[in-house]
């Protein structure tokens, strides 16, 4: 009888101990997860791929008008092979990408142009008023261009959203943040904010 009140408090005691080890602390966020269900990690490369079928192909550069800077994009249709992007946590010394934190993403590939293969926001395209994403090193000082996030999509799973917002690089800044989408232009599918939304996975280059 008392052993059996001994087991209860035990157990009571392990399970107050399992949700406090569970319960995150607000400091570190959430570890965005891939396509297995493991942590993004910093300098590993991941294909980048939209969630829904039907909103074009994995990420891949494009070459827009036949001049460089490359654009970020996707692939026409699902199924080819786009390349892989590579992160980098604004905060030094963190191995893993976290829910809403800032990185630098850079496709891990070489193009004929000089410019980094990093994403930067650019200008808003007069066309469209929408904002494309576009390849290459944010000259201003804090680089807050060339800084992204990923949060999780409303879908539930494993299924994100790309945004740029870096308050962790300005905290004091206001910014006209967004949160990237698609449009289609002669053809090639860019990435843009200010409109749509693409919800993504992310697949771990084998
Ligand atoms: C490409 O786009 C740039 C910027 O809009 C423009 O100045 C240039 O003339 C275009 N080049 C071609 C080949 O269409
Ligand atoms: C998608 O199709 C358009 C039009 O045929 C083509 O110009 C473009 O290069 C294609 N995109 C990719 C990533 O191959």
């Amino acid at each position: 009888m008392k052993s059996m009140r001994l087991i209860g408090s035990l157990s009571c005691i392990m399970l107050v101990m399992a949700i406090s080890a569970v319960a995150q602390p607000s400091s570190s966020p959430a570890p965005v997860l891939d396509s297995a269900g493991r942590p993004l990690q910093r300098g590993v490369e991941y294909y980048i791929n939209p969630a829904i079928t039907d909103s074009g192909g994995r990420f891949t550069l494009i070459n827009r008008n036949g001049s460089c800077p490359f654009y970020v994009g996707q692939e026409n249709v699902s199924g080819l092979e786009g390349l892989p992007v590579i992160f980098t946590p604004f905060v030094e010394g963190e191995t893993v990408i976290r829910e809403n934190r800032d990185f630098r993403v850079a496709f891990s590939a070489a193009t004929i142009c000089v410019q980094s293969t990093a994403w930067k926001l650019g200008e808003k395209d007069p066309e469209t008023n929408r904002r494309l994403i576009v390849t290459g090193e944010d000259e201003g000082s804090r680089k807050a261009r060339n800084y992204f996030r990923i949060g999780k999509a409303s879908v539930g799973g494993d299924i994100y959203q790309i945004s740029w917002c870096p308050t962790e690089v300005c905290p004091i800044c206001k910014f006209d943040c967004g949160t990237v989408g698609n449009l289609v232009e002669n053809g090639k599918r860019l990435l843009a904010l200010d409109g749509n939304v693409i919800p993504v996975t992310f697949e771990r280059k084998a």
